[in-house]
């Protein structure tokens, strides 16, 4: 493999899987028990926001009631291990928005759809940790407003810090995806932005995605055990 400095690492709904967060796509997964159009778009908010703070306030309830996983903790070892090295950088960007990742001891994480575990303001566009109900319209802590909404980037609407990405992208040695169908833009494109910009590329995923043209290696499995296998191959590097 050759020299592996710059690391960006991609993941989606599968690296949660098995701490027990429906997926999206999967047979009874998020989108067959809700449909999108009502609970993650603004028209679905405009039509029916009770309805949408309820559904935010139940996931981020059953937050309380998983844990992270190998995967979530493995990725948190290769960051704290590849800090040391001088030269080499890490960017951990997930579509997920939950805070797994976090709560598994990684310390820099990117949430390009945003968190449950924050609010946004209509009114002042402030951004406020956040870990109670929506449902009962609190004020805004920033501005006092009636106008909060769940931080989280819905369909339609552009995620978080793209710029970013796309320069972690462009000068990437390896780019990684973990967990995800490859099945919702921007974030489906990056593997082939990165790859474009020579980079090498791996999927480590339960099936294959619907990017898995554009990778150099896809390994088929479950992300809490291929994680921890890979961190310490690319740490033994
Ligand atoms: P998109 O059109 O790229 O989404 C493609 C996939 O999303 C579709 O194949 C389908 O699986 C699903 N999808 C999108 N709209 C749908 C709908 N109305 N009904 C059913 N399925 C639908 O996504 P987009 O509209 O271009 O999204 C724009 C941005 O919003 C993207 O950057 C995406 O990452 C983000 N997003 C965030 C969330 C979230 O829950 N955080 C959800 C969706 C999209
Ligand atoms: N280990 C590894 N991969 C897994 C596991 C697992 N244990 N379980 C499921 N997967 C894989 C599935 O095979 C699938 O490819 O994770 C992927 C989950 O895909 P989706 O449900 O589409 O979730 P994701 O790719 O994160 O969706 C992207 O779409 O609806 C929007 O904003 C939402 O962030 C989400 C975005």
């Amino acid at each position: 493999m050759p020299d592996i400095r710059k690391l960006v690492i991609l993941t989606g709904a599968g690296i949660s899987a098995e701490s027990g967060i429906d997926t999206f796509r999967a047979e009874g997964g998020l989108w067959e028990q809700h449909r999108v159009e009502d609970v993650a778009t603004p028209e679905g908010f405009a039509r029916d926001p009770d309805l949408v703070l309820r559904f935010y306030d139940m996931r981020r309830a059953a937050l309380a009631g998983v844990q992270p996983n190998a995967a979530h903790r493995a990725l948190a070892q290769l960051e704290r291990e590849w800090a040391k090295r001088d030269g080499c950088d890490l960017l951990l960007v997930t579509q997920n928005v939950d805070d797994l990742h976090e709560r598994g001891g990684a310390n820099d994480v990117l949430h390009m759809h945003g968190q449950l575990n924050s609010a946004l303001c209509n009114a002042c566009e402030a951004r406020s940790p956040w870990t109670g109900s929506m449902a009962d319209r609190p004020p805004c802590p920033v501005c006092g407003a009636y106008a909060l909404r769940p931080d989280v980037v819905w369909f339609g609407e552009m995620p978080y810090d793209m710029d970013t990405i796309y320069a972690s992208i462009r000068s990437a040695d390896l780019f990684v995806s973990i967990g995800t169908s490859g099945a919702v833009y921007p974030a489906a494109g990056f593997v082939r932005d990165a790859a474009e910009c020579g980079a090498a590329t791996l999927e480590l995923n339960l099936e294959q995605s619907e990017g898995s043209a554009w990778f150099d290696e896809s390994r088929l499995g479950p992300a809490g055990e291929l994680v921890p296998a890979w961190v310490e191959e690319v740490l033994a590097l």
